[in-house]
């Protein structure tokens, strides 16, 4: 395979076709999507282009506001024209797993207030069956040993809370990560967002279903946008 890292900047690159000045863009997280904050930043320095941005993690609000991007926050605004956004997996009816940053939950929220969401990829992030990647889902501190056994109970598999060093990751939320090695098998992305839901102790999932309109994908023979059939791209 070409450098992951020269395919990351092209998808990043490419997705900044969809933005248009004076849209409320999301600012999705990861190595990624950091190349298009990166370009947006180039788009308004060089070229004019008028964007406020909302991003969904302290690391990409650093990286924006490096960049010259203006952001706003997402309580203050009706809503956002589009997000682009990183994925770890993505299968034929653009169900994606996200959440490898840790970002997943402020991903969550910009994803849902945003009219069209890109997902910004390398080939090795397309499956036919999600969960080869263990599923990110974030869990409260309080009783997350509790939290975390009963996710082990529901999905049938290992679950670890996501360490760094000596200690537990903390989300920008204050949580942690609980990842569930669930293995390629989530055939039912929607049932089983639904499911993990329910424990209290989880305050949100990486699952993001029905939220992609299209992924642009960087591979051996160049960058391709897919589009989704049933998203809100197609007329
Ligand atoms: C962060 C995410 C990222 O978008 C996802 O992990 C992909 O990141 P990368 O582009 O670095 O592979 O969901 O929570």
């Amino acid at each position: 395979m070409a450098d992951v890292e020269a395919l990351k900047k092209e998808a990043g690159i490419e997705a900044c076709k969809f933005v248009r000045s004076g849209m409320k863009v999301g600012l999705g997280t990861g190595s990624t999507v950091k190349h298009t904050v990166i370009e947006l930043g180039r788009l308004i320095s060089e070229e004019g282009m008028e964007i406020v941005g909302v991003p969904t993690s302290l690391s990409t609000e650093k990286l924006a506001i490096s960049v010259g991007i203006p952001l706003v926050e997402l309580s203050d605004i009706d809503g956002l024209d589009i997000v682009i956004d990183g994925a770890d997996e993505y299968n034929p009816d653009f169900q994606l797993i996200k959440g490898g940053g840790a970002a997943l939950l402020r991903e969550k929220i910009v994803a849902q207030e945003s009219s069209k969401m890109i997902i910004v990829a390398d080939e090795r992030k397309r499956v036919n069956t999600l969960g080869a990647f263990p599923l990110p889902i974030e869990v409260t501190p309080f009783s997350h040993a509790a939290t975390v056994r009963a996710l082990s109970r529901l999905l049938d598999c290992r679950v670890n809370i996501r360490m760094a060093g000596d200690g537990p990751v903390f989300t920008d939320n204050g949580n942690m990560i609980a990842d569930a090695h669930t293995g390629p098998n989530i055939s039912n992305p929607e049932e089983c967002e639904s499911k993990i839901l329910q424990i209290a102790g989880v305050v949100q999932v990486g699952l993001f279903n029905n939220m992609c309109d299209a992924v642009v994908l960087a591979g051996q023979n160049g960058v391709e946008t897919i589009l989704n059939p049933n998203g809100r791209l197609i007329d």
